[in-house]
């Protein structure tokens, strides 16, 4: 009998710091409820990180960190693989075939390069300029189907599936076109400092993310000062921006809509609203911070689990790579 392939999933995160509520409700979180429905991979991408400087033993932490959290936050690895993307070569090396099907104006225009070479001014490196060839090759080596992220990444989506497209309309049917999964009500969570700007890995100032790993006071606090209107009223509107981000955190944390949460805050003010959302948030990471202590003292599961998901990452996407290198007419032993 032939066996059903259940579509393919693949998503990854830079452990550039330690994961904030945006990429949690934006993307982790999905990531964890795909795991029972589809064939999934996760990845902590190291390679990527290194675009901009980073401090090598603190880089080093933040991959066993980003690691231990994925666990942590419910992805399975006996069910799902879960890797660090510098564990596999197949990535790099894909990297360098794709980036010879990527035109440069396709790359002068993301949006993500324009942002961080003007962040970066001294340091606008090719890595920064190829980064989007490195996302491409980490979702067609695995044949991906769907791959859920935040819309930031949007556009790098379209680009692998033009790079897709292209390499199939040249040499026959070799990847499969990914979809991008984006939940609209999450797919920008705002910065709690300036609701115009998204939640950021990098933003400078402590008050505009809270990171998963935060605690009850740090998190009441940062929500407590969260940027709002000068209004009172908990709904959705022109200029009310940081009441509809802080509505959609406590949309994602309750499974609520944006109707319900105004009908539960109805005739309550700005302070109970703020309260109510940090009390949720904190509950809800409070079990998933507590896994993560333990499994971050246990270095050698930590290790074991790392070995096991880079052969298991290796192996799903050897014959992608055996495939390619065939078609554009390398010597495959
Ligand atoms: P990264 O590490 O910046 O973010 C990880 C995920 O979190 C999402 N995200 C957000 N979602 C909603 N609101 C926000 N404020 C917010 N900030 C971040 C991102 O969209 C992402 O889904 N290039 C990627 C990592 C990557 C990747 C891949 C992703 C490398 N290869 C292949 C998917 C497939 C990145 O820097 O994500």
């Amino acid at each position: 009998m032939e066996e059903i392939r259940k579509k393919r999933i693949f998503s990854g995160i830079q452990p550039t710091n330690t994961p904030h509520l945006g990429n949690y409700f934006g993307s982790m979180i999905n990531w964890v409820k795909m795991q029972e429905e589809y064939d999934c991979a996760y990845s902590i991408v190291d390679l990527h990180s290194i675009t901009v400087r980073q401090d090598p033993a603190r880089l080093r932490r933040q991959i066993s960190e980003s690691y231990a959290l994925l666990i942590a936050m419910g992805i399975d690895p006996e069910k799902s693989i879960v890797f660090v993307q510098g564990h596999n070569p197949a990535h790099a090396q894909l990297s360098w075939i794709l980036s010879c099907y990527t035109q440069f104006g396709e790359l002068s225009r993301m949006t993500q390069f324009k942002d961080k070479s003007q962040k970066h001014a001294d340091n606008i490196n090719g890595g920064l300029f190829t980064y989007p060839v490195l996302m491409a090759a980490d979702i067609l080596l695995y044949q991906a189907d769907v791959v859920p992220v935040g819309i930031d990444q949007k556009q790098h989506l379209e680009l692998t599936r033009n790079i897709a497209e292209r390499f199939n309309n040249l040499y026959g049917e070799t990847f499969t076109v990914p979809e991008p999964y984006i939940v609209k009500s999450t797919q920008k969570i705002a910065s709690l400092a300036d609701p115009t700007k998204k939640m950021s890995k990098s933003d400078e100032n402590p008050n505009a993310t809270v990171t998963v790993l935060d605690d009850r006071d740090t998190i009441m606090r940062k929500f407590k000062r969260a940027v709002t209107d000068s209004g009172s009223e908990v709904r959705r509107g022109e200029g009310k921006e940081g009441i509809e981000n802080l509505m959609s955190v406590y949309g994602a944390v309750t499974e609520k809509t944006f109707d319900e949460i105004e009908k539960e805050f109805e005739g309550k003010g700005y302070g109970d609203f703020k309260a109510a959302v940090g009390e949720a948030v904190a509950d809800s990471l409070l079990p998933m911070q507590e896994r993560f202590r333990q499994i971050i003292s246990d270095k050698s599961y930590l290790e074991k689990c790392m070995k096991e998901g880079a052969e298991r990452a290796y192996a799903a996407s050897r014959r992608t790579l055996q495939k390619v290198s065939k078609r554009v007419g390398f010597i495959v032993l």
